[in-house]
């Protein structure tokens, strides 16, 4: 029996599409029913999760397999084994704040308000640059803490640019690029060696046309 943690939303969705077209999957997962487990066959089930969470199902053994951003990855540290970069969901890590801020000026303050939802990646950032920081804690709309002024800048991921552009705010630093990964829990993959092999070979072969 293989478990595998799915990420909730559109990265979800798009990963699903990978594992169909790999053969893993044989139809989609109604993501709008309010269930969380399905059983696929006698061999596959599947655990709907929010996808900050999907890395400590997969960390705690309660799934074998799972699909994370490479961002929540970092923010958690996760102690998992990356089998594929599934090149969906690519999105860049940032420090912004509002248009005309000058970077070299916001970089050299003695203490820095800092909006976000990865308080580990941007704590450690401003203390790699030994700036003083007070990281906030938000869990969504992020933004909004610089445009309101809460904080003098924000640490986030950037897709489109469009949610930046909207609210008069613009990328000051990028950090990293990120994109979802195929991840596996430590155990597991030496317990299902064939088995989680085979899923990473044919993730492999759908997302890189090969
Ligand atoms: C993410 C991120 C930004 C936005 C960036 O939020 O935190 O707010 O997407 O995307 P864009 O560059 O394409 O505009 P998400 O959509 O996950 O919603 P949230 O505000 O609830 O965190």
């Amino acid at each position: 029996m293989i478990t595998i943690a799915l990420p909730k939303g559109r990265l979800g969705e798009e990963a699903e599409d990978i594992l169909i077209k790999s053969g893993i999957l044989k139809k989609k997962i109604p993501q709008d029913s309010r269930k969380l487990i399905f059983e696929i066959g006698t061999d596959m089930k599947i655990l709907l999760v929010r996808a900050q969470d999907v890395p400590t199902y997969v960390e705690m053994g309660t799934a074998d397999i799972g699909i994370a951003g490479k961002d929540v990855l970092i923010e958690h540290s996760s102690d998992v084994f990356e089998l594929a970069d599934m090149k969906i969901g690519y999105c860049k890590m940032t420090v912004a704040a509002k248009k005309g801020v000058n970077r070299e000026e916001l970089f050299a303050k003695d203490f820095l308000k800092v909006g976000t939802k990865y308080p580990s990646i941007a704590k450690k950032f401003f203390s790699n640059i030994s700036t003083q920081s007070e990281i906030i804690k938000l869990y969504g709309s992020v933004e909004l803490g610089a445009v309101t002024g809460m904080s003098e800048c924000i640490v986030d991921i950037v897709s489109t640019g469009g949610t930046l552009k909207e609210n008069g705010l613009d990328v000051v630093e990028e950090l990293f690029e990120s994109t979802a990964r195929l991840i596996c829990n430590r155990s597991s993959y030496y317990r299902e060696l064939d088995k989680i092999e085979e899923i990473k070979a044919a993730v492999i072969k759908t997302v890189t046309g090969a």
